[in-house]
């Protein structure tokens, strides 16, 4: 019988990986290294592949999707982000592409509050400045920032992760704003009040990013709309670095238009060391950590071997990100 043949581009969660190991007549290979496979090497492995198993780190566009060929049936991205991905151009082949929604919402709205809370409370150079020996004694004014509770919080996009978010931030008794594209009928469960983006960003203390990266939301934070925030605000990405114009924030922390920014997510990833952004004491940076932890990966490892799989079979993928492949 023939060998399906399917390259997954990185070392995922065992959970994920035994249920592809465990299907017969799949010929599987597993990139062994740390670091992704860059464009071109990738575009050496993909020839002939029936099933791509992918990560966010890696660029799936026509050029790669005419090298892997006419028979690959399936790309499964153990993400639930796609902006990496050209899904026109998978529909265009007729490609289902797979994603993992759902099973990281609640690891990423922990690390919203994690980055709400210790950009709020200085964590970061607290911990720094008592790991260095310069804790020299109880300050009144050392490390204060705004409280978190009782503040007013804008969440940008009501969606799983920003409802997720909501839900966490009810014990701090915040006045909760959010902007989407429609008023969502799950924001008065949680006690969100729909407003304009000119609103929310003037009145809130706290603005959280959780919008999908498209060409609408690229750079939906610019210069413009930093100058509409209040001077004491802190801005919250955990989405995609490309909804903020970075140099317009690295700008306006400068120059105190805005008071803090915590992100998880950068332009580029990984950002360089010696990056501007990370020399700003007022910008707490994390390697895109917000999915990070074991349960979620192993779910989101274990769903898209799922969504692999199933395209494998010729089966509607469990979670696909454009079905309009099955129509069209
Ligand atoms: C996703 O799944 O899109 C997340 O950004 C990964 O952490």
């Amino acid at each position: 019988m023939n060998q399906k043949r399917v390259f997954i581009t990185r070392r995922v969660p065992q959970k994920g990986l035994d249920l592809i190991l465990g299907e017969p007549n799949l010929a599987v290979e597993v990139w062994p290294e740390a670091m992704p496979p860059d464009h071109e090497t990738l575009l050496k492995k993909v020839p002939g592949l029936d099933g791509l198993y992918c990560l966010l780190t890696e660029k799936i566009d026509d050029e790669l999707l005419d090298a892997a060929g006419p028979q690959l049936k399936v790309v499964s991205q153990m993400a639930v982000g796609v902006d990496n991905i050209d899904l026109a151009a998978c529909t265009r082949r007729g490609i289902p592409v797979g994603h993992t929604p759902g099973v990281l919402t609640e690891a990423t709205a922990d690390l919203t509050l994690a980055l709400l809370l210790g950009t709020a409370r200085r964590l970061v150079p607290a911990a720094e400045a008592v790991k260095a020996g310069r804790w020299q004694t109880w300050e009144p004014l050392g490390y204060t920032g705004p409280d978190v509770y009782g503040s007013t919080v804008g969440l940008i996009g009501l969606g799983r992760i920003g409802l997720a978010v909501a839900r966490r931030l009810a014990g701090f008794e915040v006045r909760l704003l959010y902007h989407n594209r429609r008023p969502s009928p799950e924001a008065a469960a949680v006690g969100a009040l729909y407003v304009d983006l000119d609103t929310l960003l003037a009145e809130s203390d706290f603005v959280s990013l959780h919008t999908p990266l498209t060409p609408e939301t690229h750079h939906l934070i610019n210069a413009a709309r930093l100058r509409q925030m209040k001077p004491t605000a802190t801005l919250i990405n955990t989405a995609r670095g490309g909804v903020v114009d970075q140099e317009a924030l690295i700008e306006a922390l400068r120059q105190g238009v805005i008071a803090y920014a915590g992100l998880d997510v950068t332009t580029p990833e990984p950002i360089p060391a010696d990056h501007p952004l990370l020399s700003l004491p007022n910008a707490l940076v994390l390697p895109h950590i917000g999915s990070a932890s074991l349960p979620a990966r192993e779910k989101m490892a274990t769903m898209a071997a799922e969504n692999l799989l199933a395209g494998l079979r010729g089966e509607r993928l469990p979670h696909c990100v454009n079905p309009e492949v099955y129509t069209t």
